[in-house]
């Protein structure tokens, strides 16, 4: 075998579902109802030579800056934010650096800029998963040259307010500050543009059409931020890195803002729901502002995923997280799959010995 770099091979190897992910899949956050019909449409009018082309990015950076109301040299498309993680690490870390985390959060920003050779500093978060603004802060060094904050974060769905965030960028001046936005639309709080202000021009902001679009299939994200900052990642990133059939849905995507909206709100009535039925069986959950529900079974938690997965729910073991041992994660989907979902929760409950409480 090849000797790769070295901070490749300390990489843990990803750990792929072992399973053919059948049934209701709550286990990745996706969209249960799939992308909006017109996008659908649209796929499959594609003809021969639009897959056959190499397709520029540059006419789609421009409409989905318009689309968030920015210039389109304040964006760049990217292979989902996954790439927009990836670029930003390549861009700023050096291995000598220090890239700053808040832990329990999504993976990828660690195994991002642990590829790089940086030191990956991991802040716990405080009580109920809140956002650790004083000890973040205290971290803050000449060497931390990446802060990523998942907002609201996966996979607790707390947030953080804009106020730290900001705080945080302006006390790391030599840092990107990555606010990662992926749960936006199910939250409506963003710091989308704030690198205007003058003070945080080291501020990006990451969004994605792979959650509430319905789109994680075709690999769209954007990376926003000070034009001449996202002009250096733009150095980085390949010139085809969106792929042709992606970028010739985006306009089809960003057309049909009636059915996001309706996805939304499916998504929080379910939402509420989940929590109030936890709290039905006295389990703990954490109050969510994204699209999934970090709940706390307990000792019962193996048993808790054995029963759902046999009645054809798939849910996600968090217990390996930061301060989540007996934890699962629930992404919530369509009015219709939180009623399966429901049901079987409370089978799957009563099967493994947990009581209601009211
Ligand atoms: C916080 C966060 N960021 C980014 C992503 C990945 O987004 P994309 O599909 O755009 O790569 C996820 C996916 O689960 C996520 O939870």
């Amino acid at each position: 075998m090849l000797k790769p770099r070295a901070a490749v091979q300390n990489l843990p190897a990803y750990d792929p579902p072992l399973v053919w992910r059948e049934g209701l899949r709550l286990d990745f956050n996706e969209n249960t109802a799939g992308c909006s019909p017109r996008v659908h449409a649209r796929l499959r009018e594609l003809s021969a030579n639009d897959i056959g082309y190499y397709r520029e990015r540059e006419p789609m950076e421009a409409a989905v800056a318009a689309h968030l109301g920015i210039d389109s040299d304040e964006v760049l498309l990217t292979n989902g934010v996954d790439e927009a993680i990836h670029l930003l690490c390549e861009t700023f870390l050096n291995p000598e650096d220090e890239a700053l985390l808040v832990v329990p959060t999504f993976i990828t920003y660690e195994l991002s800029a642990r590829s790089t050779g940086a030191r990956v500093i991991k802040v716990p978060a405080g009580k109920n998963f809140s956002f650790p603004i004083s000890d973040l802060l205290a971290q803050i060094n000449p060497r931390t040259r990446l802060i990523a904050v998942a907002n609201p974060n996966n996979p607790t769905g707390a947030t953080a307010e804009p106020d730290a965030l900001l705080e945080a960028a302006r006390r790391a001046p030599n840092a990107a500050v990555l606010i990662d936005e992926a749960y936006f639309e199910f939250y409506g709080k963003t710091l989308l543009g704030a690198w205007r202000g003058g003070d945080v021009p080291n501020l990006f902001v990451a969004r994605t059409f792979s959650k509430a679009y319905g789109m994680a299939g075709l690999r769209v994200g954007a990376l926003a931020g000070n034009s001449a900052n996202v002009g250096m990642v733009r150095r980085l990133a390949c010139p085809f890195n969106v792929n042709a059939v992606a970028l010739a849905c985006l306009p089809a995507a960003m057309g049909d803002s009636e059915y996001v909206r309706q996805y939304v709100e499916q998504v929080r009535r379910g939402r509420e729901e989940l929590q109030r039925e936890f709290a039905r069986w006295g389990i703990r959950c954490w109050e969510s502002q994204a699209s999934f529900v970090l709940a706390k079974i307990g000792a019962g938690q193996a048993r808790f995923m054995q029963g759902m997965e046999a009645r054809g729910v798939l849910v996600h073991d968090r217990s390996r997280d930061h301060n989540c041992e007996g934890c699962v994660r629930i992404s919530i989907g369509k009015t219709e799959h939180t009623g399966q979902l429901l049901k079987a929760m409370r089978e799957t409950l009563a099967e493994i010995g947990v009581t209601e409480i009211s």
